[in-house]
């Protein structure tokens, strides 16, 4: 089996070397080769998402990334961002699975990944009107529900599904769908609830959710809101999967230019990027629960700067690899 590994910019080269030293271990046999993404390929290729790594990443069983962006193309017309953009519809991997786990908390955000205001049309016109649409078909809300409500089922059976459909044409039409769908998932618990709400409840009483599906932007917001309620963006993993593979497995957080080159990036958001990997993109389970272990071990008595302590991203890799070993 082949993971292609994009690292990518900022600190993602440095949570990138923190999953190599870890898969080594729980998956030697497992081939990582690496690819250019983001900034360092416009550096180097002019593209953000060169053919050549594209191609690579179809050919891999399984992407993992590190993070895309850099300061210095922060008003440029080809940005490091638009990698993600692209890899996401390229690989067609609409299920963004976000896992929140801590502080009390434990839901899953389901975010619709492929469509949204971020593929609608968008432009200028001759007025000087700038516009992104929200469009959304019918068969990508109800693969998105359909996958929703599967996961509903591996947890508590409960699924909230976000919308506006006090305002919007397509969040009236989500919840349509969503419903349609529920008929084939009686056993599933299923609510709906405004996104402006959803933020709200989300602060004052998490334990109502268990999974949140929603659309591309809301599922973005509310994902950073879970992260941040759960211990921050450092802790944070991410699943993006289609219907066949590779999937793309990415921690939430970004490339944080500020912490870059210092050593001291949390890897906790990649590394358990790399159990949902080994889960989802791999089907191998047990190696991917030893690892969630050992990072729930480290986390007790191992803190990066971000979480309040003093250690680097080598002593936090290093007790994950002393509970692994
Ligand atoms: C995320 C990020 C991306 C997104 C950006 C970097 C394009 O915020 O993965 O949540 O908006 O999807
Ligand atoms: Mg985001």
């Amino acid at each position: 089996m082949k993971i292609a590994l994009l690292p990518g910019d900022g600190i993602g080269p440095e949570v990138a070397a923190a999953a190599r030293e870890v898969l080594a271990v729980l998956a030697p046999d497992v081939d990582v080769e690496e690819h250019l993404v983001g900034g360092a390929a416009i550096l180097e290729l002019g593209s953000p998402l060169p053919d050549e790594t594209l191609a690579a990443c179809r050919a891999a069983d399984a992407v993992l990334l590190g993070a895309v962006g850099l300061p210095q193309f922060d008003a440029a017309d080809v940005r490091p961002e638009q990698a993600l953009i692209g890899l996401r519809r390229e690989l067609d991997v609409y299920a963004n699975l976000r896992p929140a786990l801590g502080n009390g908390i434990d839901l899953l955000v389901v975010r619709e990944l492929v469509g949204g205001l971020y593929y609608g049309a968008k432009g200028t016109r001759d007025d000087g009107t700038v516009f992104d649409t929200l469009e959304y078909h019918p068969a990508q809300v109800e693969r998105i529900a359909r996958r929703a409500f599967e996961l509903a089922r591996t947890r508590s059976g409960r699924l909230t599904s976000v919308d506006k459909a006090n305002v919007l044409e397509t969040s009236r039409m989500w919840r349509r769908v969503v419903e349609e769908v529920a008929v084939d998932y009686a056993d599933v618990e299923l609510d709906h609830v405004l996104v402006d709400a959803a933020a709200m409840y989300l602060v004052q009483t998490p334990a109502r959710f268990d999974v949140i599906l929603t659309e591309n932007t809301f599922g973005d917001i509310l994902s950073d809101e879970a992260a941040g309620l759960t211990g921050g963006l450092g802790l944070a993993a991410s699943a993006s999967l289609g219907d066949r593979a590779p999937g793309l497995f990415e921690p939430v957080h970004g490339s944080a230019p500020d912490i870059a080159g210092r050593g001291v990036a949390n890897p906790t958001g990649m590394l358990r990027s790399v159990a949902l990997l080994l889960e989802h993109g791999l089907g191998r389970a047990e190696p991917a629960r030893r690892l969630e272990r050992a990072v729930e071990v480290a986390l007790r008595t191992t803190h990066t700067p971000d979480l309040g302590g003093a250690a680097s991203t080598d002593e936090f890799v290093g007790a994950v690899l002393a509970d692994l070993t």
